[in-house]
């Protein structure tokens, strides 16, 4: 089998981009598929055999996480958050967190704290109205879980704040971030020790509950990721043959360009998706699974170029819809999709950004299902572009603009105030240097 050439011996030919979601979609992506298949043949290696490695590589971890399961053992990494804040994280478990790509860290926070959060949530929305001017979900993704209000659209309450710009808060985000590569090719991609505040909702799903879950998908993009000229760069392995060099972990690229807008979009880079417990879940009462296997990302971007895959068709992934991965498409991934252990409140739970997950469905939920969602997106230009739009949600108690335009929050007199932000909530916010 013919070997890649070596860089600059074979000019690769060129891939069309798009900064913004072009026109003709189906046309875009028929040429981008040829031109990414032509760069990808000009290796010396055609889509099948590159595919083939990957497809066989990811075989190999799925069977094992599969066979893991099977064993009883728990298939998600658990670190304990004094390990953490000590620096005396074992190496074996740094490096099944790097292998898996997902983490739960116990005791993140005590669990009263979080619980007497929960309880803050409650008198927050309780006590301004918010289930008697509640207007039904405001945007497509979530609505299918139900007309009652199981994502909460508040960002700005205290109890969200204080997690945000908590110490712990950000030991963990550092430390998360810093599994990353974040420096490349004379370029400092992204700061691993201070984070932009990404505000988002909460949920809380009552006992009795019974939901259908979310289906597996994925969250950093959707046509975007094979459109914009950035997005080609970070997958420059993928694009041109050489997919033993692909690392999930290298953030080149991926912390400026711009995003596709739709419902489903997050203006953020974040280095890993999270939340934080406010109740304690049982493993099997419909909580987060993902296929815990960061290189997977391999797979999902080069599935659409083979044969079956028709040329106007990426596998489904299309602008505004979340990007879906299928039995159609992804089943040799799915034995590996793994839930969460179970969970008490003040645990947190993250996964990297590019892995596949979903929610399990539930019927007659036992106990609550309560969840800050708070990410780790570390400083950086994409992050830094947002910021100001959150600083003035926050002043104003806005919905942030990357969420639909409900702003219940903007008349509510108790929302957490500029005055009560400390440094990290200040730096998160980007105000350290306005003052
Ligand atoms: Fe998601």
């Amino acid at each position: 089998m013919p070997v890649p050439s070596a860089p600059g011996t074979v000019t690769l030919p060129a891939l069309p981009h798009w900064e913004q979601p072009p026109p003709d979609l189906r046309e875009a992506t028929r040429q981008v598929k040829a031109a990414i298949r032509a760069r990808i043949e000009a290796s010396g290696r055609t889509v099948e055999e590159v595919f083939a490695v990957v497809a066989q590589r990811l075989a190999a971890e799925v069977v094992q996480i599969a066979a893991a399961r099977e064993r009883g053992e728990e298939v998600w990494p658990v670190i304990d958050y004094a390990d953490i804040a000590a620096g005396t994280v074992p190496p074996e478990a740094v490096a099944l967190l790097r292998r898996r790509g997902c983490l739960v860290v116990r005791g993140h926070f005590p669990r009263e704290q979080a619980l007497g959060w929960d309880a803050g949530l409650v008198g927050y929305v309780e006590g301004n109205g918010f289930f008697e001017s509640y207007r039904g979900p405001g945007d497509d993704f979530f609505a299918s879980v139900g007309s009652r209000p199981e994502i909460y659209p508040v960002y700005w309450s205290a109890a969200q704040m204080e997690a945000r710009q908590s110490d712990r808060m950000a030991r963990v985000q550092a430390f998360l971030n810093a599994q990353w590569k974040h420096e490349s090719e004379g370029v400092r991609w992204f700061d691993p020790d201070r984070d932009s505040l990404y505000p988002d909702r909460i949920r809380r799903r009552p006992p009795g509950t019974t939901s259908g879950g979310l289906n597996p998908h994925l969250d950093p993009g959707t046509l975007d990721l094979w459109m914009t000229s950035e997005y080609q760069q970070a997958f420059r392995h993928l694009f041109d043959g050489t997919v033993e060099q692909y690392d999930p972990w290298d953030a080149a690229h991926r912390t400026a360009g711009p995003q596709y807008p739709g419902t489903t979009m997050c203006s953020a880079f974040r280095t890993f998706q999270g939340w934080t417990a406010l109740s304690d879940m049982d493993h099997d009462q419909g909580v987060l699974h993902t296929i815990p296997i960061p290189g997977a990302m391999a797979y999902l971007m080069l599935r659409p170029l083979l044969a079956d895959v028709p040329d106007d068709d990426m596998c489904g992934v299309t602008v505004n819809r979340a990007f879906p991965a299928s039995e159609k498409y992804h089943a040799p991934l799915l034995p590996a999709l793994s839930g969460i252990p179970d969970v008490r409140a003040g645990d947190s739970v993250w996964w990297h950004c590019d892995l596949i997950h979903s929610v399990a469905p539930v019927s007659d939920q036992r106990g609550w299902g309560n969840v800050m969602y708070i990410p780790a997106a570390p400083w950086c230009p994409r992050n830094e572009r947002y910021a100001p739009s959150v600083l003035a949600a926050f002043r104003t108690g806005s919905s942030p603009s990357d969420f639909p335009e409900e702003h219940y929050e903007r008349t509510w007199p108790d929302r957490f105030a500029e005055r009560d932000l400390n440094a990290t909530g200040q730096r998160g916010l980007g105000l350290d240097g306005e003052c």
